[in-house]
């Protein structure tokens, strides 16, 4: 069978409009999958929106408008967002839509069939803004909740239970036998410590404290609470069914790359793993936890007034792609550490790499090949695939594909820039102006023709992350505008007249001072 690439994001509780934490999430998503989709035809991207819970329901409340037009207004707002930044999804599930609601009362069923799920009276701890009851031992010394920095509610209720303690010792083993599981590594043993006190959870609300949600079936004083059916889209919005699972469903499950948030990581390899064991369904390959983005070292908050969406950081740049603020954004965060956002360092980082290293690498070949050839690469131009470009090119080529397996688009990033450092460098050190002068005009040539060769592997490379300023290359080369993968080997540049004066373009315009004004809203 061939090859096939699930990967899924986060869905994005509707709450409020997206930031650029949010942004940053789908973005290195959409770099991953963009990369597998040069090498693979069987790929599939899935994001979508969360939109249940008390949250939602009082947020709407509080604005005299219906939970669902609520959700429809902030739906549009991540889609938008989504779309202005190029996030390439094949899917965007939210999870009020019908066949979702459907299959998540089917699973909760399931569950109960299975004797995993059961009813009981309980006090605990309830966090509105983790939406999840929390355990005493995780609090404060000051008996807050440590992420919302809040007083837990106090609540007793009546409600279903998963029976997340009978499989304790299944999950113990499964995530040491399984290295792969939860990235990045250094991630695991924080899992090994919770599942140690893991207690059965509660998986649904009574209908009085919360109304907007997904009803329990056969029971109309229960309300399945958020994680059941949050974590359920990662199957329900690709057909999954118990008795009749969907081709596509069969085709894509288990996911290859579950993409969230360090935050969310024990809802997802532990509640979301336990799950699936009792749905009998395979687990994912791998959940890839990613950090989170600060602004100017601090983190982003509506009391801080320093929230900043993304489309806010193109606007204040004057961008009309997206191309810089992703690949700023996929570099951001090296082995899934937090990253940082600031006007001065994205302005920095962009205009070093796509505008001086990359672009005027471009740039001033091209305009060499114009004034020594008239825009024409001659056969003899053409070098061996041993010459130590074609065999950096070749190695960074592979490094690359190394670096997205383990989901590390920032290491790619820095992988495909110290390549074109490194072509800088053997432009300074041939000196093909000195070589002209000499007339020594093949090698002169040759020199020319490394150096483009090497600028459509980066075209490629850099593909996933600025899919724009890619296209311009290979347009400014004269090549035909297809990134697979099978593209790039050496000697592929096509000969002849490739290029004129008049034809020559900058692919990227340094962000200029003047732009980075104050226009960003708080
Ligand atoms: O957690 N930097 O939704 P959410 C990086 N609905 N990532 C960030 C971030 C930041 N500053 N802020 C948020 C939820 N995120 C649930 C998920 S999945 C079945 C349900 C990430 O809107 C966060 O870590 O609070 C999460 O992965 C995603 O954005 C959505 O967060
Ligand atoms: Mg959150």
């Amino acid at each position: 069978m061939q090859e096939k690439f699930y990967l899924t994001t986060a869905i994005d509780y509707v709450n409020g409009a997206p930031h650029i934490g949010h942004a940053y999430e789908k973005i290195l998503a959409d770099v991953i999958v963009r990369h597998k989709r040069q090498l693979l035809d069987n790929v599939f991207f899935l994001t979508g929106t969360d939109e249940h819970g008390i949250k939602i329901q009082k947020t709407a409340a509080a604005k005299g408008i219906t939970p669902k037009e609520l959700c429809d207004e902030n739906f549009s707002k991540f889609n938008n967002a989504w779309h202005e930044l190029e996030i390439n999804y094949d899917k965007i599930i939210r999870t009020t839509d019908v066949q979702h609601t459907k299959i998540v009362q089917q699973i909760f069923k399931k569950l109960l069939e299975n004797g995993d799920i059961y009813k009981h009276k309980y006090t605990g701890l309830y966090c509105s803004g983790c939406e999840s009851f929390l355990n005493p031992k995780d609090l404060t010394q000051d008996g807050l909740c440590p992420d919302h920095l809040k007083k837990p509610e106090e609540i007793t209720e009546e409600n279903y239970f998963f029976k997340l303690s009978k499989y304790k010792n299944k999950l113990i083993d499964y995530i040491k036998s399984h290295p792969d599981f939860i990235k990045p590594a250094y991630r695991v043993n924080e899992i090994l410590n919770q599942l140690e006190n893991i207690e059965d959870i509660s998986v649904s609300r009574t209908k009085e404290s919360v109304q907007w949600g997904i009803g329990v079936p056969d029971d109309d004083t229960q309300t399945i609470y958020v994680w059941i059916d949050a974590l359920s889209n990662y199957i329900t919005a690709i057909g999954y069914d118990i008795e009749n699972p969907s081709e596509q469903f069969k085709n894509l499950w288990p996911a290859n790359v579950q993409v969230i948030g360090k935050d969310i990581i024990k809802f997802h390899s532990i509640y979301w793993t336990a799950i699936l064991m009792s749905l009998g369904l395979p687990l994912p390959k791998t959940i890839y936890a990613h950090g989170w983005i600060t602004i100017d070292q601090s983190k982003m908050s509506k009391s801080l007034g320093n929230v900043i969406s993304p489309h806010d950081v193109l606007e204040s740049f004057n961008l009309t792609k997206p191309d810089a603020f992703r690949y700023y954004m996929a570099s951001a965060a090296l082995n899934g550490k937090d990253g940082n956002y600031s006007d001065e360092d994205f302005k920095e980082k962009v205009n070093a790499d796509l505008a001086n290293n990359v672009g005027n690498l471009l740039n001033r070949t091209l305009n060499m090949l114009v004034k020594y050839f008239d825009g024409e690469i001659k056969e003899e131009f053409i070098t061996d695939k041993n010459s130590k470009i074609a065999l950096l090119a070749e190695e960074t080529k592979d490094k690359i594909i190394e670096k997205f397996n383990i989901c590390e688009a920032a290491e790619a990033a820095n992988i495909i820039i110290s390549f074109a450092d490194s072509v800088n460098k053997y432009v300074t050190d041939t000196a093909p102006w000195t070589l002209a002068k000499e007339e020594k005009m093949t090698e002169c040539g040759q020199v020319l023709y490394n150096v483009l060769e090497a600028m459509r592997f980066i075209a490629i490379m850099i593909y996933p992350y600025c899919p724009n300023i890619a296209a311009d290359i290979l347009t400014q080369l004269n090549e035909e505008i297809n990134f697979k993968y099978s593209k790039l080997i050496w000697g592929g540049l096509r000969q002849g007249k490739i290029t004129e004066k008049e034809k020559i373009k900058p692919v990227f315009l340094r962000l200029d001072s003047e732009f980075a004004s104050d226009k960003k809203k708080g």
